[in-house]
C-alpha cells in the first residue's frame, strides 16, 4: 500500500462524524484492508498516531473480527478450549498445533499461512474435541493427524481436508 492512499483513507475518516466510533472505525480498517488484502503494522501505527487511538486497542479490534487480517494469511484455525473438549484433550490439540505452526503473538504462523485463535465452544461438544479451519469443522482428530490436515492446505491452499 502507498502511504499516500493510506493517508488518504485515515483523513476521510478522521472528518466523518464521531471517528473514534468503532463503527468508523471498522469501515476504516475494511477499506484499508481492500487493499492488499491484509493490515500492516505500519498502518496500524498511522491509523493510532492521526486518531489518537492506543494501539491495543486496535489490535484487539483486529482481531475480534475475522474478516480483517494483521498478516496475509490464508486460513483462519480456531481452537475450542471449552471445558468439555479439554476434557477429551483439547489442550493436546491446541499444543500439537502451536508446535507445528510455532505462532507469534498476533497467533499468525512462522510461514504465515495460518492465524491460530481459540474460542471457548464451537458448539460442537459431543463430538469433542473440536477446532476448525476456516468454516471447515474437525472432530475427534488425532493430535497425530495434524500435521498431516496442515500439509494438506499448505499444498492445496486450502481447497481441501479431510473431516473426521
Ligand atoms: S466444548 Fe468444545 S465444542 Fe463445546
Amino acid at each position: 500500500m502507498e502511504q499516500v492512499q493510506l493517508e488518504e483513507i485515515v483523513e476521510y475518516y478522521s472528518c466523518v462524524k464521531n471517528p473514534k466510533d468503532q463503527e468508523n472505525i471498522v469501515a476504516m480498517l475494511r477499506e484499508i484492508q481492500e487493499i492488499d488484502g491484509w493490515i500492516s503494522q505500519e498502518a496500524i501505527t498511522y491509523i493510532c498516531s492521526a486518531l489518537e487511538l492506543k494501539e491495543t486497542f486496535l489490535k484487539c479490534l483486529i482481531q475480534r473480527l475475522p474478516s480483517l487480517k494483521l498478516a496475509p494469511y490464508q486460513h483462519i484455525v480456531t481452537i475450542c478450549s471449552g471445558e468439555r473438549c479439554k476434557r477429551k484433550g483439547g489442550d493436546i490439540i491446541l499444543n500439537t498445533w502451536k508446535e507445528i505452526l510455532k505462532p507469534d503473538q498476533n497467533g499468525i504462523s512462522k510461514d504465515q499461512v495460518f492465524c491460530l485463535r481459540v474460542r471457548n465452544c464451537l458448539k460442537h461438544c459431543t463430538q469433542a474435541p473440536s477446532f476448525q479451519v476456516d468454516e471447515k469443522l474437525y472432530s475427534n482428530v488425532k493430535p497425530s493427524d495434524i500435521r498431516k490436515i496442515i500439509e494438506n492446505y499448505r499444498s492445496k491452499k486450502g481447497t481441501s481436508g479431510t473431516n473426521k
